[in-house]
């Protein structure tokens, strides 16, 4: 799948700087660039400054920083046990992990998209509207101290909390080679997807690696992807490029979701 540079709108490109250089110092500005890839929309830069320019999606499935250091705001990578380390995007002055995002970022995600799914939504939960079912992804951890899943908050209508069940411990997780720090695993995204089947355009304002580019790529859906890091924004690209590339036998298999109550 070709890919080409889309030149951006002038007049969004102005309202981008200015809403760029209203940041506080240290919040490090972006260099702006855009991608196309098939019907892929990459672009780099903060998604306070890009969401107000984009117009209305049929849904957003993202997963942003949660506020719990992934990170850590140092250099190096994150070792992962049976896998090569995976390298920290770092800035001096703007670690992207340290804080949860704005809250005008939600207020522009669920004002501009007829549905929602948001990784870490319990960290979010006081923003979001107070309905919705939950996802959980169970990861069947068997180490006492890591998290024995991740929970979604959602816009979709029902209220039974769906769960997902795909390990991602030491002995097992790191069959898929991970390019970062908190990739969520692309058969998670796909079944996320399987809850919106009529909307054609997604949007990820926190792209990371392009985990949820790459299940639109497979499912063909349009996808808007926004990431402020270049580093993970190249390695989102080229992963959507390869996505492109496979025929949509060869994926991962979508797992069926699983009717369960959680409590
Ligand atoms: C939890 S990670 C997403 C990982 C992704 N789901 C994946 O599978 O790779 C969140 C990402 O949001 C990016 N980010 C944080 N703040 C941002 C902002 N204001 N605008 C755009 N991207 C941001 C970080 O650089 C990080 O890559």
């Amino acid at each position: 799948m070709a890919r080409r540079k889309k030149p951006t709108d002038p007049q969004d490109m102005a309202s981008i700087a200015e809403r760029s250089a209203q940041r506080p110092t240290g919040e490090g500005s972006v260099k702006h660039r855009e991608e196309i890839i098939g019907d892929c929309r990459l672009i780099l830069g903060d998604c306070r400054d890009i969401l107000p320019t984009l117009g209305p999606v049929d849904a957003v499935v993202t997963d942003p920083p949660y506020e719990i250091g992934a990170d850590k705001g140092k250099k190096g990578a994150i070792p992962f046990k049976g896998g090569k380390p995976v390298e920290r995007a770092y800035h001096p002055d703007n670690v992207w992990d340290i804080e949860r995002p704005d809250r005008e970022v939600f207020d522009l995600i669920v004002a501009r998209s007829r549905h929602q799914i948001i990784w870490g939504g319990n960290y979010f939960a006081d923003w979001l509207p107070a309905q919705g079912r939950w996802l959980w992804w169970d990861k069947c951890q068997t180490m006492p101290s890591y998290g024995d899943g991740e929970l979604a908050w959602t816009s979709l209508p029902q209220t039974t909390p769906k769960k997902f069940v795909l390990a991602n411990n030491k002995l097992f997780a790191d069959r898929v080679e991970r390019v970062h720090p908190t990739q969520k695993p692309l058969p998670l995204m796909e079944w996320c997807l399987g809850f919106l089947p009529d909307a054609k355009t997604i949007l990820d304002p926190f792209m990371g690696s392009g985990t949820t580019g790459v299940a639109c790529a497979l499912t063909d859906r349009s996808f808007i992807g926004i990431e402020r890091e270049p580093s993970y924004f190249d390695i989102a690209c080229r992963r959507i490029e390869e996505a492109y590339k496979q025929p949509r036998l060869f994926a991962e298999p979508v797992q069926k979701p699983v009717q369960d109550v959680l409590i």
